[in-house]
């Protein structure tokens, strides 16, 4: 974006750029509908404010705004800085405001942070203890820290400040909302997640929420550490993902479903070509031969929708060796299980026509006997992950898919956590193999590997062999 157009961005609709902004008057939001004056219980109000600067603060900035050279180049961003700076000394000694040397420091960040970065929340941004953002409407800001939800003492001025942060974000990447299409998708330059909705399906204000891309990547050692799993039930998932299983990784959001994923990822053979089918771009394979798709979403005419499933259908062409999916949609998971049951297909022709058939049959109406047998016939193994009240994740079950009993899927637990108590804020449990051995175990031996023994439990040793 440029200067030009992102100083234009700042100014509240309808102003001239000479004429100074009145802080705080109330501008109806660009693209908004007018609030009804009453919006019952839902109605949010700012919260008291603690920034005593506030109105100088702001002042300075639209002086700032109003001032910058429209011909420097952002990209420079030392060199506005430099001139952000400048002016800024030179503004509030105009002021005459009496400030200490922190609050003064602290406003030139924030000013900075406004015309550069994004706005209140770039702090919370740039805090690698916080994972997740989450701007309800101007007044209200969140964050996940340790798995566990604060509310912060950020806020922005109305929610026409929050809809100029979320231009910020998505106009780089060609993207907008307004009201014909009032959510989106976006990635922050450092691959964290944002979703974006706004009002009139919004009813808070303009709603954000970033998925922070963690700086540490999580690995088996932490999930042993932390207590996610028991080193027996990674040995088997690795021994799962060897075995070239159909593995399907289920949880709740923010459960850690792609930081598993990713962590199994790293269990499949280095010598195996990989294609990653996702929405957004997480998952960081170490391994060399990696083919990276991702899905898109349709223009702002309708037009250009590439899905999971067309990428999926794709890909079956690339020669994969293994398909590692980054998420399943509602719709789409029945044309996923079809397409992996092809898999089960006489050759690569039978296998594509079938699936380019069952991809048309997609919108029909499946009796349940044919879906589950879908389920039953395409997936070997079930990983559930969930985020517990305390904010531990935990895998809660790893779960054989055995095939069908006449209308049933038939599941077997493998290992289960089993929670005992919850004491002083902490989820206590424990984690234990069922004693019960997989039936496809023998896959395990045909393709040469070798668990440890006990993996699955005391019995497992005895009852196998
Ligand atoms: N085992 C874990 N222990 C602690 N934090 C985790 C664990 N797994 C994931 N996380 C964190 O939880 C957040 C959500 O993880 P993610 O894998 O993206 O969830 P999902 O894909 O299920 O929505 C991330 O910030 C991630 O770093
Ligand atoms: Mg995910």
């Amino acid at each position: 974006m440029s200067l030009l157009r992102r100083i234009e961005n700042q100014r509240p609709a309808g102003q001239q750029p000479a004429a100074p902004a009145a802080p705080g008057a109330p501008t109806p939001p660009a693209g908004l509908p007018p609030k009804a004056p009453a919006e019952g219980p839902l109605s949010q109000t700012p919260a008291p404010s603690r920034d005593t600067n506030r109105d100088v603060r702001l002042k300075l900035q639209t002086k700032i705004i109003n001032n910058l050279d429209p011909r420097l180049d952002l990209s420079d961003a030392k060199a506005v800085r430099a001139n952000i700076e400048e002016m800024f000394n030179k503004f509030l000694d105009e002021e005459g405001a009496v400030i200490s040397r922190v609050e003064r420091q602290k406003m030139l960040e924030s000013i900075l942070d406004e015309i550069l970065g994004f706005g209140p929340i770039q702090p919370l941004l740039n805090d690698d203890t916080i994972t997740e953002v989450m701007v309800n409407g101007p007044f209200r800001v969140y964050t996940e820290r340790k798995g566990k939800l604060v509310l912060t003492d950020v806020s922005f001025q109305n929610d026409e400040h929050v809809m100029r942060i979320i231009e910020r974000i998505i106009a780089p990447i060609g993207r907008r909302v307004d009201e014909s299409k009032p959510f989106e998708d976006a990635r922050l330059p450092d691959g964290s997640r944002v979703n974006i909705i706004i009002p009139p399906l919004a009813l808070n204000g303009p709603v954000v929420t970033i998925r922070k891309f963690p700086k540490y990547r999580i690995m088996v050692e932490d999930y042993i550490k932390f207590g996610t799993a028991t080193s027996e039930m990674m040995e088997f998932l690795r021994a799962c993902v060897e075995a070239r299983l159909n593995v399907f990784i289920s949880g709740g959001t923010g459960s850690g479903k792609t930081t598993l994923l990713n962590i199994m990822s790293g269990f499949i053979p280095e010598d195996e070509r990989i294609v990653t089918i996702e929405d957004a771009a997480e998952l960081r394979l170490v391994q060399d031969h990696v083919v990276r798709l991702e899905s898109r979403a349709a223009n702002i005419e309708g037009k250009g929708a590439v899905t999971i499933m067309d990428l999926v259908k794709n890909s079956l062409r690339m020669r994969p060796e293994r398909i590692v999916v980054g998420e399943v949609r509602g719709g789409e998971a029945l044309s996923m299980l079809q397409a992996m049951n092809t898999g089960h297909a006489n050759s690569p022709r039978d296998m594509i026509s079938r699936l380019e058939t069952m991809c048309l049959m997609s919108g029909a109406d499946l009796p349940a006997r044919a879906i589950r047998e879908q389920i039953a016939s395409a997936l070997d193994l079930i990983v559930q992950i969930s985020r517990l009240k305390d904010g531990s994740r935990k895998i809660t079950n790893v779960t054989e898919v055995q095939g069908m009993e006449g209308e049933a899927v038939v599941l077997q637990d493998v290992f289960i956590f089993e929670q005992t108590a919850y004491i002083d804020g902490k989820v206590q449990g424990k984690m234990r193999p069922t004693g019960i051995r997989p039936k496809f175990s023998e896959k395990f031996e045909a393709a040469g590997i070798k668990l440890p023994q006990g993996v699955f439990g005391d019995m497992s040793g005895l009852l196998g062999r």
